[in-house]
């Protein structure tokens, strides 16, 4: 992991930071459906704040590809901030220049300001010099607590980053430490769990992985590939028929590295992907050829959480069934809560991550009993696939 510089020992009082935060949070018909990313990124707001630091907040939000797009301002955004700082956070409708200059100039010791979105402008995807200077003119200190946006080299993430020091804010920090005991130096055995729906989008974090972890578990509609690579008949369910020589070259390459890869044994079915629908549980080699594999079946459940008794740490990314259509949550939210209640004892330390891996805990009621959830998608996949994060290598 890339050596970092944390908010320890910097003084920040009467100086202006300019803090890159992932305001990038969820919207659904104008309303935010999810606060995480926001209630995750107080500590390091309020510690600044606190120390009598002028708070300049900077971020992306969705992709309006360089260019004023009403529906995505930060203004909205900006509010639901304040109100789950519980303190007052000014608003700048640009994120430099002269509205910009203005917000940071009228901030006193210990004020919050949020600026405007800065994909508005071309020069932040771009990583353009002359954008990050001006961005980098209003602060004298920079702090990036955007992990979940770390893996883009844009001017806000990477090129301020050379033009002010640099440290990391508490979020950046607590992601990287968790994220560090994880895989790069995890109490041993390490296991994974990876599910979704596709191995093409997975490849190079199932081949990370598979020379990093002890045990990976494959489930999801992922596991179906795995499976029909090896011959199984699995019905009509989801699989890449185009991805079987790769899905085998995972598994050789597990081989060699002796990393047990758990496949499922059996599976929940049903002719379609629909909620109440009839299912039936069958053994893996028994899968009807008009049935789908919609979830993994008990004894698939019972050897995971079998095996995961023994383990130390545990990444976890991607749910193992379509656990947005009940019934076939039933295995998800059972190895979650064998997770939980392990990790509750001490006995594992249980890192998870990414979209719908977060919305599957929370469905099995066990997000906040993990050791650590994090706040990031796209970062966290490609840190698992064990890239360097254009973000994170900036503040080295
Ligand atoms: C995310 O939501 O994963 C981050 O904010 C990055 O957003 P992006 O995929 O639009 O760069
Ligand atoms: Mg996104």
């Amino acid at each position: 992991m890339t050596p970092f510089r944390t908010l320890d020992g910097v003084t920040v009082a009467g100086q202006r930071v300019l803090l890159r935060a992932d305001l990038n949070v969820p919207v659904r018909d104008g309303k935010i459906t999810d606060l995480m990313r926001l209630e995750r990124l107080c500590p390091t707001i309020r510690e600044l704040s606190d120390k009598g630091a002028r708070v300049i907040v900077c971020s992306h939000f969705d992709r309006p590809k360089g260019k004023r797009v009403p529906e995505m301002s930060l203004a909205p955004v900006s509010v639901a901030l304040g109100q789950v700082l519980g303190r007052k956070v000014r608003f700048a409708e640009d994120c430099v220049d002269i509205p910009a200059e203005q917000a940071v100039m009228a901030l006193q010791d210990g004020d919050i300001a949020v600026l405007e979105n800065t994909r508005f402008h071309a020069g932040e995807e771009k990583n353009d010099p002359d954008f990050a200077a001006r961005l980098a003119k209003l602060g004298d200190i920079y702090v990036n607590d955007a992990f979940s946006a770390a893996h883009r080299a844009h001017a806000s993430t990477e090129g301020v980053a050379h033009l002010l020091p640099a440290y990391a804010g508490r979020l950046m920090q607590a992601e990287l430490e968790a994220l560090g005991k994880a895989l790069d130096h995890p109490a041993r055995p390490v296991a994974a769990i990876v599910g979704g729906a596709k191995v093409s989008t997975k490849l190079e974090l199932l081949g990370n992985l598979v020379g990093k972890v002890d045990l990976l578990v494959v489930g999801g509609a992922m596991a179906n590939t795995f499976l029909a690579a090896q011959g199984v008949a699995v019905g009509k369910s989801l699989q890449e028929a185009g991805m079987h020589g790769e899905a085998r070259d995972i598994l050789a390459r597990a081989k060699q590295a002796g990393c047990e890869v758990l496949l499922p044994v059996d599976a929940v079915v049903a002719g379609e992907l629909k909620a109440g629908v009839p299912t039936r549980t069958v053994a893996i080699a028994a899968v009807p050829d008009d049935a789908m594999i919609l979830d993994v079946g008990p004894a698939t459940v019972q050897a995971v959480t079998q095996k995961l008794a023994g383990a130390k740490t545990l990444v976890w990314n991607g749910p193992v069934g379509a656990f947005e259509t009940p019934p076939f949550d039933a295995a998800t939210n059972a190895i979650a809560q064998a997770v939980a209640y392990a990790t509750g004892g001490g006995a594992l330390m249980s890192v998870a991550g990414g979209g719908d891996t977060v919305s599957a805990l929370r469905h099995a009621g066990v997000l906040e009993k993990m050791s650590y959830v994090s706040t990031a998608g796209g970062a966290f996949l490609e840190w698992l696939e064990g890239k360097t994060l254009p973000g994170v290598a900036a503040l080295g």
